[in-house]
């Protein structure tokens, strides 16, 4: 039957207001297609901290664990940024979701969409065309490290681990995703320096092997954002840590013009989260101006993972129709813009008004 629990947990700042149009949106194509989406809400983040102490209460573990997927907002609140000497953080609630789910695999698809490629900070001929599917590694490396700060505040590090195994699986899906697309993996990593990195590429030059049709090209994560600027047409499948995963990303994301227009899965054997990848936005919280694409989309994948195929497309088709007809908010529109939940107005009255089984 198509019976699914969908963990939601709106989060910091806009979160709460992105997810709200992704569960509208979910629900209208949970009627289209009759499938019975069980929404269950918990708290994650700040919010988390400030009622209960713990930015992932135990509670909200749980109903992550029993739910076929996650859906998940954004996390941060300024409280904690101005005050670096806060013990409990929101993001520390993230991170031990991550861990604690397994989600070993975290995917950022960067795409442009031809209608707004003069957004772009690039050149639209740089930028037009561009279609990256970037896998960062997201529960080991220097975030999951032995971490350490003297008591006199002299001095701190931060360790880099990796062991084969954590590299094997994600490599894995790096490859098999590459298969499925134009058939290249480019490794983004610093192995001119790191013990770390070396590893990676002995590892995945190995697994390569598997793939006799899929390319692998390594660059240095410098020069890969160098070149993310200058070509990033060059780029299909990316394959890196934890780390310069963060970073290139958030590079690559303003290639499209908007960061609220990107989603990310991140996969593990048992679990899955579904996220935008923009954060928590704090100055634009409860004015009605962030862009719910993103978060949308993010729906999208986390359709696609429960192989609800048909109706993850007909969303992308929803969204890509709103973009082209200028229905956006006001990051991609300054004229003519409009407010979040009428932007996901707009993609429930296309679904609705194109499925035709909706009425039945
Ligand atoms: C991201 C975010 C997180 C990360 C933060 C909020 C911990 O920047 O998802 O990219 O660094 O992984
Ligand atoms: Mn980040």
């Amino acid at each position: 039957s198509h019976n699914y629990k969908i963990a939601v947990l709106p989060g910091d700042g806009i979160g709460p207001e992105v997810t709200a149009e992704s569960v509208k949106v979910l629900n209208v194509i949970a009627q289209a297609f009759q499938y019975n989406f069980q929404f269950e809400y918990a708290k994650m983040g700040a919010e988390a901290i400030f009622e209960t102490g713990n930015p992932l209460p135990e509670e909200t573990l749980t109903v992550c664990k029993n739910a076929d997927a996650v859906l998940f907002g954004a996390i941060g609140d300024p409280y904690f940024d101005n005050n670096p000497d806060a013990k409990v953080r929101p993001e520390q609630g993230l991170l031990k979701l991550r861990k604690e789910l397994g989600l070993f695999a975290n995917i950022r698809p960067i795409k442009t969409y031809t209608s707004l490629t003069k957004k772009s900070p690039l050149k639209k001929e740089v930028v037009d065309g561009t279609d990256i599917q970037i896998y960062r590694e997201l529960i080991s490396g220097i975030y999951f490290g032995e971490k350490f700060t003297d008591e006199n505040g002299e001095y701190a590090y931060d360790v880099c681990k990796y062991s084969k195994d954590e590299i094997v699986q994600i490599a894995h899906l790096a490859f098999q995703d590459a298969q499925k697309r134009r058939k290249k993996v480019t490794l983004v990593d610093k192995a001119n320096v790191l013990d770390t990195s070396r590893l990676w590429r002995k590892v995945v030059q190995e697994i390569a092997k598997d793939y006799p049709d899929v390319t692998l090209e390594f660059l240095f994560v410098d020069n890969a954002a160098m070149q993310m600027i200058l070509n990033p047409k060059q780029f299909d499948v990316i394959l890196t840590e934890n780390m310069f995963g963060d970073i290139i990303s958030d590079e690559a994301s303003v290639i499209g013009g908007s960061i609220g227009l990107l989603p990310s899965a991140s996969i593990g054997n048992d679990n899955a989260l579904f996220e935008p990848i923009h954060g928590s936005y704090p100055q634009a919280k409860g004015k009605g101006i962030a862009n719910p694409i993103a978060s949308i989309l993010s729906a999208a994948m986390l359709l696609d993972y429960l192989k609800l195929d048909v109706a993850a497309n007909k969303l992308r088709e929803a969204v890509e129709h709103a973009i082209d007809h200028r229905y956006v908010t006001e990051d991609l529109n300054k004229e003519q813009n409009y407010s979040t939940s009428e932007v996901g107005d707009f993609i429930v009255d296309y679904i609705k008004f194109s499925e035709k089984s909706y009425y039945n």
